[in-house]
């Protein structure tokens, strides 16, 4: 077999079989086929696609190339969740402790913030001498002690993948949807749980910008998923405006603390209500929609919830304290309230230019080496709907200084204010079994 053949077989938009797949992936991660035949097989899969069949075996070929987590020693029901990414989507500190407090096994593998997009581990590690690094062991015994566990990928999980993505990073080809599925869908499967649940984003904040584009790639993931034999369940929702009200990694952090809490009641919460129903639903832990909300309903009335974070906080090395003191999360030196400077109904909040001007302001990063400041951010007061008077706040800097004007000039961007009411887009466009 040559990889120049597969190459031209992909330019004229031919199947490649599974073992042209394997050769491809081995030869790459055994560093037998060079990048620059990589990429141009790469560029030519963008343009020509890949058929269910292909995504099926690239996933296998990547999730091959590595460790694989067995779950198997686990006593319950073990699951997962993924989000394709957003500004202020800090869902998995609310819905890993809310699910595991309702009796099932989360064992979760998080990924950073890149770009304009937030990460778990970033707000994770807000929290003062928290360890994302667990080994494997680590990691399966505290799922089975806690029923909770978020960590960083260990490093030996889909090597192929690492070294494809930094390669479609560096060539114009992250943008395919086979590529992004077998991509995600490779290191999922890799952590091992049996249910798998994807908040596939779409809208101005997210990489899928269209509602079709969101569907073919949610299709594809639930594909390879329920494929591999694990049930797998996407929830396209909107990436148009922020979720919650703050974006920034410690910000974001208390904003799910107080949803823990039962204080907040926004459309983040109920993002995380909507995903806690469709897993206790797929997992057959709730016969229907009623008896899923009762139970999460309980469990946050409780504070049993907010109980497993705190467990959780504690496992991995974290001060719990900060539950209750908030002042031990990182700070930002200054606020800023920015002001409207005219009247009416907020017609669009722009979650891009939010999570640029967040980073701006040193809360996200460029590159993957680059440093974050974890106190700053943006705590939004409107949002799309919400009427404003002039002079009224319409958003606060909570910054140390970095890039305050463009950050300010970008958030301000962000909002478009007309005369006639607007109401939001619905949070949940569709699910996808
Ligand atoms: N996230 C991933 O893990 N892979 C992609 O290809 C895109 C987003």
């Amino acid at each position: 077999m040559r990889i120049i053949d597969i190459i031209i077989k992909k330019k004229q938009g031919l199947a490649l079989s599974p073992e042209e797949i394997y050769f491809f992936i081995d030869g790459y991660v055994n560093g037998e086929i060079p990048d620059y035949q990589v990429s141009a097989l790469l560029m030519a899969i963008l343009f020509k696609g890949l058929k269910n069949d292909e995504m099926l075996a690239l996933t296998k070929a990547m999730l091959e190339s590595g460790e694989q987590i067995d779950l198997s020693l686990i006593n319950g029901i073990c699951v997962d969740k993924h989000s394709t990414g957003g500004v202020g989507d800090k869902t998995t500190l609310v819905f890993a402790p809310l699910i595991a407090s309702c009796g099932l096994k989360i064992a979760k593998m998080s990924g950073r913030g890149l770009g304009h997009t937030g990460g778990t581990l970033d707000k994770l590690e807000s929290i003062p001498n928290f360890s994302i690094d667990l080994t494997s062991k680590e990691f399966i015994n505290q799922v089975n002690d806690i029923s909770i566990a978020v960590i960083g990928q260990t490093a030996n999980i889909t090597p192929a993948d690492k070294k494809l993505y930094a390669l479609r990073d560096v060539t114009g080809t992250v943008d395919s949807i086979g590529l992004i599925a077998s991509s995600i869908m490779s290191k999922k499967l890799a952590s091992g749980a049996n249910f798998i649940l994807l908040d596939v984003k779409v809208g101005k904040g997210a990489f899928m910008k269209t509602e079709e584009e969101a569907r073919r790639l949610a299709r594809a993931m639930v594909d390879i998923g329920n494929g591999f034999g694990r049930k797998t369940v996407a929830i396209l929702t909107n990436m148009e405006e922020p979720l919650g009200y703050m974006v920034g990694n410690s910000l974001e952090v208390i904003e799910a603390i107080e949803t823990l809490k039962g204080n907040v009641n926004n459309d983040f919460k109920n993002l995380c209500y909507a995903l806690a129903q469709e897993m206790l639903l797929m997992t057959s832990s709730c016969k229907d929609e009623d008896e899923a909300l009762f139970t999460i309903e309980q469990k946050i009335k409780s504070l049993e919830a907010l109980e497993k974070l705190k467990e959780m906080i504690t496992y991995q090395h974290g001060n719990p304290e900060v539950i209750n003191d908030y002042s031990l999360l990182p700070q930002a030196k200054s606020q800023i309230e920015v002001k409207a400077e005219k009247a009416g109904y907020v017609a669009e909040l722009n979650a891009l230019d939010i999570g640029l001007a967040a980073m701006l302001l040193g809360s996200g990063r460029e590159r993957k080496e680059d440093e974050i400041d974890l106190g700053v951010g943006i705590k939004l007061s409107k949002k799309v709907g919400d009427y404003v008077n002039k002079g009224d706040t319409l958003f606060t800097l909570y910054s140390n200084g970095k890039n305050e004007d463009k950050a300010k000039e970008k958030a301000l961007n962000a909002y478009k204010i007309v005369s006639s009411k607007v109401n939001p887009k619905p949070l949940i466009i569709d699910i996808i079994r």
